[in-house]
């Protein structure tokens, strides 16, 4: 079904939240996340990102299914440290959980997930997501703590935060970025020594992605809100397109 399911050295995961998000404000069926998920895998994304939240405010229990079956792409699904999410995804069974913090009052995910202060919680959570075949990972602020929790904890992957970077990137405060870039990449050399996979998502876009993309440690970026809002008013196709075209530039 997917054209492109050939091994890359960066792996463009596309988050379809925001598709979601849309359709729910009018209450109807349209737009489809499902819809996209099937125009992800045909412009040739490596896999499908959607973040179950508690209050389902974007995705719903029902796209999960209809998600994984609409195309052969990996889901990475993005979930709380919470007993109701891992039955959800012990049922569906995706590729990859992401654990992330959630507060019900927050926009999007703000900041990384504590996995050293949670280290309890997490314990059983990682280990029967492991035990089902989910590739775990967590999403962490790049920091030195927080990785070496994640070590603790066997999680084979970890997804950096790269929101503070975005934000410093907006902010045009060159010292911040730089600081932030070498934050990121320290971590994710030390979690490629340590063999854990890398990856980094949160606030990228088509002007901040490249920076990212040229830490060479990084498999994989998840990215979504700037490309639903690109596909306003370019289409979803020719958005994700570019992504990948400055992913490529770099790597
Ligand atoms: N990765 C994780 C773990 C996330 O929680 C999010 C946001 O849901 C993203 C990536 C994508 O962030 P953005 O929508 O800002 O591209």
């Amino acid at each position: 079904m997917s054209e492109t399911l050939h091994p890359r050295p960066l792996r463009l995961g596309v988050n379809i939240d925001h598709v979601a998000t849309i359709r729910n404000a009018r209450g109807g069926d349209h737009p489809d996340p499902v819809r996209a998920a099937q125009i992800v895998a045909k412009v040739g994304g490596d896999g499908i990102t959607a973040h179950l939240r508690e209050d389902r405010r974007h995705i719903r229990d029902e796209d999960l299914a209809r998600i994984q079956q609409a195309t052969d792409l990996p889901l990475n699904l993005e979930m709380a440290a919470t007993r109701e999410m891992l039955a959800i995804a012990l049922r569906h069974k995706p590729h990859a959980a992401c654990i992330v913090p959630e507060k019900r009052e927050e926009r999007t995910t703000e900041g990384g997930l504590d996995a050293a202060g949670l280290h309890n919680t997490l314990v059983p959570i990682v280990d029967e997501l492991r035990g089902a075949g989910i590739r775990v990972s967590l999403f962490i602020e790049a920091d030195e703590r927080q990785l070496d929790a994640a070590l603790r904890l066997g999680a084979p992957v970890v997804e950096f935060h790269t929101g503070e970077y975005a934000h410093a990137f907006l902010d045009g405060d060159r010292e911040r970025v730089e600081r932030e870039l070498k934050r990121i990449s320290d971590m994710a050399a030390l979690a490629a020594k340590n063999g854990i996979e890398a990856h980094a998502g949160h606030g990228l876009t088509f002007d901040n992605v490249q920076p990212i993309v040229a830490i060479p440690q990084i498999a994989e970026l998840n990215i979504g809100h700037y490309l639903i809002g690109e596909a306003v008013f370019v289409g979803l196709e020719p958005a994700i397109r570019r992504m990948r075209e400055l992913m490529d530039e770099v790597r």
